[in-house]
């Protein structure tokens, strides 16, 4: 901490590009009741948060201002009633907000233990990506081993988890991304086959393949006509974005005669009942897939927290592959 009792943060009170980013200095509060302390070791760095920072995604009620939706670090103090923890864990969690920061709050039901075989930053770079694929891939798109995956943005954050999680669980992976560099990445990671789709059609190359049973979308625009032209009898098709916008035009006609399901949520909004749900269900599932090296987190580019604009230009630039990291 730079001062006593004081605490450096990012925020971004007004909407703009990676320059309104601004550190701050805030008061270290105690723990609410159920809360945990974390004296922050790294914080990941998602493209939601560059959402909230050009204002367009707006931190839920209650929630901290300050930007970052995941940590790791030490626990540094807990609530009265918090069971699990206690000072000095090593930990990883999920926060609705506040992970920019050296000192962060979170609630006892989204932390987690720091995984073996992951260094405590690294770890950072775990819980938005792991929850996220985990509510959307394995619980909503119900993906089973032995099907067919496809995952767009492939080399992005979500990208590099969702593809090793699948392959993990023993799903066949397709991936596309914007490069033969992500392409050859998103094979590394496990995917058998990776498009370029600036330089193919990925409907066509998942044709070929033998169709998708789940595909997990966060570019929208035209990309839902084709999902959908994707996917296999009784398919599943979930968005969890809509980089080329959520207003679309689609010929329903294949929902009825192949039986799909079109779903999707957001994470951030969900009661903390519901992410120590999640909490649970990862930790018992995908946690033991990281501890056997089935699962790493591709760190690609790691600041210092008073570069966050960097962190930001980076992410808006879609330059990196993998997860981007800051470090107070
Ligand atoms: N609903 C939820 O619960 C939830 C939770 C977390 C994140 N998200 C969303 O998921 C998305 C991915 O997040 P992230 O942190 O993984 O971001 P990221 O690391 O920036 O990954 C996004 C990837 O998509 C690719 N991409 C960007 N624009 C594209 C386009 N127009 N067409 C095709 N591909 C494009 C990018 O690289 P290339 O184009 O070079 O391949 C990039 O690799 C974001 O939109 C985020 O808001 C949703």
């Amino acid at each position: 901490m730079s001062e006593h009792g004081m605490f450096r943060a990012i925020t971004a009170p007004q909407p703009g590009g990676p320059e309104a980013l601004v550190l701050e200095r805030r008061e270290v509060c105690e723990p609410g009741p159920e809360d945990v302390r974390i004296r922050v070791a790294a914080a990941g760095v998602n493209k939601p948060d560059t959402f909230q920072r050009m204002g367009v995604y707006p931190p839920p009620k209650g929630a901290s201002d300050v930007l970052g939706l995941e940590v790791s670090g030490t626990v540094d103090a807990v609530g009265p009633d918090v069971t699990r923890w206690k000072t000095g864990d090593e930990v990883c969690a999920l926060l609705p907000g506040g992970g920019y920061a050296e000192i962060a709050i979170a609630h006892q039901g989204s932390v987690l233990p720091k995984p073996a075989g992951v260094s405590l930053r690294d770890a950072a770079g775990l819980p938005e990506t792991v929850f996220t694929v985990w509510a959307n891939v394995f619980e909503a798109g119900a993906l089973r081993p032995g099907e067919t995956f496809l995952i767009h943005g492939g080399a992005g954050g979500i990208g590099t988890t969702a593809i090793q999680m699948a392959a993990a669980h023993g799903a066949r992976v397709i991936a596309t991304a914007g490069s033969d560099e992500k392409c050859a990445l998103c094979r590394e990671l496990g995917a058998e086959i990776a498009v370029n789709y600036r330089e193919a059609d990925f409907v066509d190359a998942v044709a070929a393949a033998g169709g998708a049973d789940v595909v997990l979308d966060m570019v929208g625009g035209d990309y839902a006509d084709r999902n959908l032209k994707c996917l296999n009898t009784g398919g599943r098709l979930v968005q969890i974005a809509f980089l080329k916008g959520s207003r679309v035009e689609i010929d329903m006609m294949p929902i009825m005669l192949k039986r799909l399901t079109v779903t999707g949520s957001t994470l951030r909004a969900r009661p903390l009942a519901e992410k120590a749900r999640l909490a649970a269900a990862v930790e018992k599932t995908v946690w033991p897939w990281i501890e056997a090296g089935k699962i790493r987190v591709v760190a690609d580019a790691v600041f210092p927290l008073e570069e966050a604009a960097k962190a930001h230009a980076l992410i808006d630039s879609s330059g990196h592959a993998g997860k981007i990291l800051l470090v107070p």
